[in-house]
């Protein structure tokens, strides 16, 4: 059963809070190759070329390059050799999300705050520096081999952070789809795992259930789910969890969790203010994106009310519509974006609505599965 726990509940013991976040730092992927994967966000997605950090700029082990569009900033990450730890983590889950960066105030105090209420530490706290100010950096474990980082950068006037040059591409600056900021990100975790994490981010991080789905309401004939929604207090950081539940066939979280070999990030959903220009600005650069059957239209209106979008745009696009007390969403949902059906984004649009989307959970699971089934992985 679908629970809605309301903004003044959450709001309660906002004065305790003792991991304030203010919001996404940068998302990190560890890929095969960086270069082309920076080219990929830029030419596709939109973004704009940030930073660069790799032996020319004293780091020997890695290229990383650093893309922003709005509020969203990615890092891609490539390991120059074999036989360390990001080489090995793109062996075992192919392309991927490394970490979730988490803006704070005070690195040095989240990172306490965290270990000791059970966190197992990733990064001890140190300051990064150089010409432009300083970063701290410090972070923790979560699900799978993802990790969070916790980056304190208030006295910092750098393009990115030390170790980083400013990167300037001269024969192309891509002009922006229109994505803002990251609105959530989720985890995909294993059998009965749901609740362990569930109680991590409320025990160690002090986030708050605000959302359940059980399989009731998530499961098609075959890709039955679970999902728990945390956020922090103030909101502006929200992870939802999936397990997979018994179906009669392969749950979309178990091909997820057997092709990326382990838990992690299913999808990150990326905001837009004007969803219709986002997603065909992105079609026209290549993103390819879900499809649900054109029958999905012939009663949204009835099922959604009034919405100030026309109908045939959406209908076009493809583009999916719920509402829920406080309002209406629109979303949409990419193919993988790499070989592995593994990591995917949304494109998400609030207008009021806080939820994720509940009302599209069936008409979207069965595109899932068509696809899921042209892979021979039902
Ligand atoms: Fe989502």
């Amino acid at each position: 059963m679908e629970t809605i726990i309301t903004s003044a509940q959450s709001s309660a013991n906002s004065n305790t809070d003792f991991l304030p976040l203010q919001g996404t730092d940068y998302v990190e992927f560890y890929v095969g190759n960086a270069k082309q994967a920076a080219h990929y966000y830029m030419s596709a997605f939109g973004f704009q070329a940030l930073a660069y950090a790799g032996p020319e700029t004293g780091v020997k082990d890695r290229a990383s390059y650093a893309v922003r569009q709005n509020k969203l900033t990615f890092v891609l990450t490539t390991p120059l050799r074999a036989g360390n730890e990001i080489a090995d983590h793109i062996y075992k889950h192919g392309d991927g999300v490394k970490v979730l960066a988490l803006k704070v105030d005070d690195a040095t105090s989240a990172w306490n705050e965290t270990t000791k209420r059970g966190a197992k530490s990733y990064l001890q706290p140190q300051t990064l520096k150089d010409n432009d100010g300083e970063v701290v950096l410090s972070g923790i474990h979560t699900y799978g081999d993802t990790v969070h980082l916790f980056v304190e950068r208030k006295n910092y006037n750098g393009a990115f952070m030390p170790g980083y040059r400013k990167w300037e591409n001269p024969y192309y600056k891509p002009s922006s789809t229109g994505l803002l900021y990251v609105d959530h990100c989720v985890g995909n975790v294993g059998w009965n795992q749901m609740n362990p994490w569930v109680k991590f981010y409320e025990e160690v991080m002090g986030f708050r259930n605000i959302l359940s789905f059980d399989d009731k309401d998530i499961s098609t004939e075959y890709s039955a789910l679970m999902s728990k929604v945390m956020s922090n207090g103030n909101g502006y950081v929200k992870f939802p969890i999936n397990e997979p539940a018994e179906g009669k066939k392969k749950s979309q979280v178990e091909e997820y969790l057997e092709f990326y070999d382990g838990e992690g990030c299913q999808h990150v959903a990326l905001a837009t203010s004007d969803i219709v220009t986002t997603v065909t600005e992105l079609r026209n650069r290549g993103v390819e994106f879900l499809r649900v059957p054109n029958t999905y239209y012939d009663d949204l209106l009835e099922r959604v009310g009034h919405i100030d979008e026309d109908l045939e745009p959406l209908k076009e696009l493809g583009i999916l519509v719920d509402r829920d007390d406080e309002g209406y969403l629109l979303q949409l949902f990419s193919k993988p974006v790499e070989d592995r059906p593994t990591l995917f984004f949304e494109i998400i649009q609030r207008k009021g609505a806080k939820s994720f989307g509940k009302g599209n959970f069936k008409a979207l699971f069965e595109a899932i599965e068509r696809e899921q089934g042209e892979r021979g992985n039902l």
